[in-house]
């Protein structure tokens, strides 16, 4: 098998491919030939030493989530088989002793760790969805309760979380607002039918600010969900949020600012982080339940993931660079 490893923090030329001997599932394990490997921001963040906190000290494998084809199954494995087609699940790569990243052609996990895939997900979808959708829904729908009717702003609306996030607002009544950094990215994103968003507005133009005001009935969003956290844009959120309202914050791609808080008072309105893992450390039962939700809804042609590019996994470096240069929209896949 091949493995990618970040030898040292850095560029991307920090990333290698290595070759390793090919485990051999054993007892509840099976090994799964990996047909796609969603990239996340993440990944650039733990390969630069900025996310240390989930990719520890080199040398590690990064990667979140991937899917594929079982190849082995271990001894006592009796609910799956070679040859089925499997999602890790979102605790897959998390191991007692750290994260095992999944850039790589294999992933060695237990049964229990893999989703089965309905046949109406492509192959090179089976490790691109937990990340953006699950990231959404457990936020917006499980946490926040998301009532139709409401307004919902999405900052960074190119990037696959805002786009997963639209869809899941707007199948549950609810209306997105995205804003994104460039005008091309607008046009693009208007144009296209799976962004879901039901308006999109450019924080290049001085008035974009009033430009949201005047897309909602009462000149104010009802929640936030927002990876920026930070600076003007975050400054703007506050103004425009609702009595009541809520800003998620669920990344850290703003650099930190200083910030007027106060009229959240005057709201009675809340600033929260949210993270995927609050999903998962909940037990089986609203991770089964999103899986399912998401499961069924790219199954009936609900979402849909737009892809901004697919590489070979032997293209790791140019793929982080194109990524890097934050010019796409949607998923980035590497294809071993
Ligand atoms: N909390 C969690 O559990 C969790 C889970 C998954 C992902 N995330 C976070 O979700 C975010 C999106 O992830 P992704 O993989 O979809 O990212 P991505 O594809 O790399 O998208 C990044 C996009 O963010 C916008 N952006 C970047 N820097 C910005 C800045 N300084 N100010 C304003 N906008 C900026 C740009 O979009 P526009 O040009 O459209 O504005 C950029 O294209 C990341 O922050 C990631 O860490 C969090």
């Amino acid at each position: 098998m091949q493995k990618v490893i970040v030898e040292a923090f850095g560029g991307v030329d920090r990333l290698h491919l290595a070759a390793l001997p090919d485990p051999c599932p054993t007892g509840q394990q099976v090994l799964v030939r990996l047909t796609s490997i969603g990239m996340n921001h993440a990944d650039l963040m733990a390969r630069r030493g900025e996310y240390r906190l989930s990719s520890g000290e080199p040398p590690f494998t990064p990667g979140l989530e991937g899917g594929g084809y079982i190849e082995a199954v271990g001894p006592a494995v009796h609910d799956r088989h070679v040859g089925q087609r499997v999602l890790l699940s979102l605790d897959a790569p998390v191991h007692p002793e750290g994260r095992v990243g999944t850039y790589g052609t294999h992933y060695l996990t237990s049964a229990a760790q893999t989703v089965i895939a309905p046949d109406a997900l492509p192959d090179q979808l089976l490790g691109a969805l937990w990340l953006a959708y699950l990231t959404a829904w457990s936020c917006l729908i499980w946490r926040q309760g998301l009532r139709a009717g409401q307004v919902v702003l999405l900052p960074a609306a190119s990037s696959s979380v805002a786009i997963a996030a639209a869809q899941i607002v707007r199948h549950h009544g609810g209306v997105a607002i995205g804003t994104t950094t460039s005008a091309l990215k607008c046009e693009k994103l208007r144009a296209m039918g799976e962004s879901a968003y039901a308006h999109i507005v450019c924080t290049s133009e001085r008035q974009w600010r009033k430009q949201v005001k005047k897309l909602t009935d009462n000149g104010v969003v009802d929640v936030v969900f927002d990876p920026v956290g930070a600076g003007p844009l975050l400054q703007s959120a506050i103004h425009l949020l609702a009595q009541g309202g809520t800003i998620w914050i669920y990344g850290l791609l703003g650099k930190p600012d200083v910030l007027d808080v106060t009229p959240l008072i005057r709201k009675r309105a809340a600033l929260r982080g949210w993270l995927l893992d609050e999903l998962s450390a909940l037990g089986s039962e609203p991770v089964q339940r999103a899986y399912q939700h998401v499961l069924d809804r790219f199954a009936d042609g609900t979402y849909a993931l737009p892809i901004a590019g697919i590489f070979p996994l032997r293209d790791v470096r140019e793929a982080h660079a194109r990524m890097e240069q934050g010019a796409h929209i949607g998923k980035f896949i590497l294809v071993p």
